[in-house]
């Protein structure tokens, strides 16, 4: 069975192959915004490929058209409603916009170290 890791946590968890990134998160208590049900209508399931890109499906032009509205959206930028899993991978959960993260002493506020704080 593919494992999954979800970054920041550092979980890793084994996953049916073939399924969807979100239900990998759920069926295993992770929490992945899924404000449309999973019908890529929104974006709040986005996740980044830290490693093992080629291990997921190819991106259909639906998920394509709609990442192009996700926040801090990058060039490994998957949502995980749309993306199943056929091998190991790593994802990063982005922080969701206006979220704090504390990080050694240091405040990341939308995605930029504050380190007077
Ligand atoms: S849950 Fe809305 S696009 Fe994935």
């Amino acid at each position: 069975m593919p494992k999954v890791t979800f970054l920041p946590d550092n979980e890793t968890v084994e996953v049916k192959e073939g399924s969807s990134i979100l239900d990998a998160a759920l069926d295993n208590d992770i929490w992945l915004d899924h404000n449309c049900g999973g019908f890529c209508a929104c974006t709040t399931c986005h996740v980044i490929v830290k490693a093992g890109e080629d291990n997921l499906s190819e991106m259909e032009e639906d998920e394509d058209d709609r990442l192009d509205g996700a926040e801090g959206l990058t060039l490994a930028s998957r949502l995980g409603c749309q993306a199943r899993i056929f091998g190991d991978v790593v994802l990063e959960i982005p922080a969701p916009p206006g979220a704090i993260r504390i990080v050694n002493d240091a405040q990341l506020v939308a995605g930029q170290i504050d380190e007077e704080n």
